[in-house]
């Protein structure tokens, strides 16, 4: 979403021993800001080969995806206030385990138990995980379990969207609403401190190859 991920991990606030992201898929971007305010960063997914990717990066095998040019640009957005290589070198030092999550499971991380931390991040996971909004619900309960009280969750999926593609691969999103999200969240204890909205444009969709009306940011923190 934006910068509004190097937003929230910059101005201060949020800090603590240990993150953990559910569904991170192939990718580290949305850590990249993350990594200052945290020691230890847990990343977590469903897929094997998404988790062997990471792990390639990790230890820089041939061939891993290169992530410098991003990191370079979230710098930027930072205020160059540490270089690309410092973070590079950072998170590959912070990010402790890649494990297997299944976030429609109660404990999604079966048959390990994750001690509660102080912030979960989760981006475009659950509408992808979950077929129907009982099941999302219930996948946002397991989430909000691996949170401290006073904890933070980070989360961004898609608004009233149907399908994304990958390459040649269709997959289903699950269709909810910005008053679904909220409510739920509510009922689970939390309370919302920033939600942002980023409605599609015209012609993202044949671009990007996916159909959603809107993507949603929110911080959210844990209150029991
Ligand atoms: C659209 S991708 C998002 C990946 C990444 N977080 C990002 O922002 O690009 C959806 C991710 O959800 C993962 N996923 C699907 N079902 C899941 C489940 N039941 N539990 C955990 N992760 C799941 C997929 O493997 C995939 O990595």
């Amino acid at each position: 979403m934006g910068d509004s991920d190097q937003i929230t991990f910059t101005e201060g606030n949020l800090k603590g021993s240990k993150l953990i992201e559910v569904g991170c898929g192939p990718t580290i971007y949305s850590l990249i800001s993350a990594s200052k305010c945290f020691e230890e960063i847990v990343v977590s997914d469903f897929t094997d080969s998404n988790r062997r990717e990471i792990e390639k990066w990790l230890s820089n095998q041939e061939g891993c995806f290169d992530w410098l040019p991003t990191i370079q640009y979230v710098c930027e957005l930072e205020g160059r206030s540490r270089s690309p290589e410092e973070v590079e070198r950072r998170l590959r030092q912070i990010m402790k385990q890649v494990l297997r999550c299944d976030v429609r499971q109660e404990n999604p991380f079966h048959p390990l138990t994750m001690e509660p931390v102080d912030c979960v991040l989760s981006s475009l996971c659950l509408t992808a995980a979950c077929k129907d909004m009982e099941t999302y619900r219930l996948a946002l309960r397991g989430i909000a379990a691996l949170l401290k009280p006073g904890g933070t969750l980070v989360l961004t999926d898609a608004l009233n969207s149907s399908f994304y593609f990958v390459g040649q691969s269709r997959f289903s999103s699950l269709d909810i609403s910005q008053s679904f999200i909220e409510e739920t969240l509510r009922d689970l204890g939390f309370s919302i401190q920033q939600v942002n909205i980023l409605a599609t444009r015209k012609g993202d969709m044949e671009t990007f190859k996916f159909h959603a009306e809107a993507f949603f940011y929110l911080v959210a923190q844990k209150t029991k």
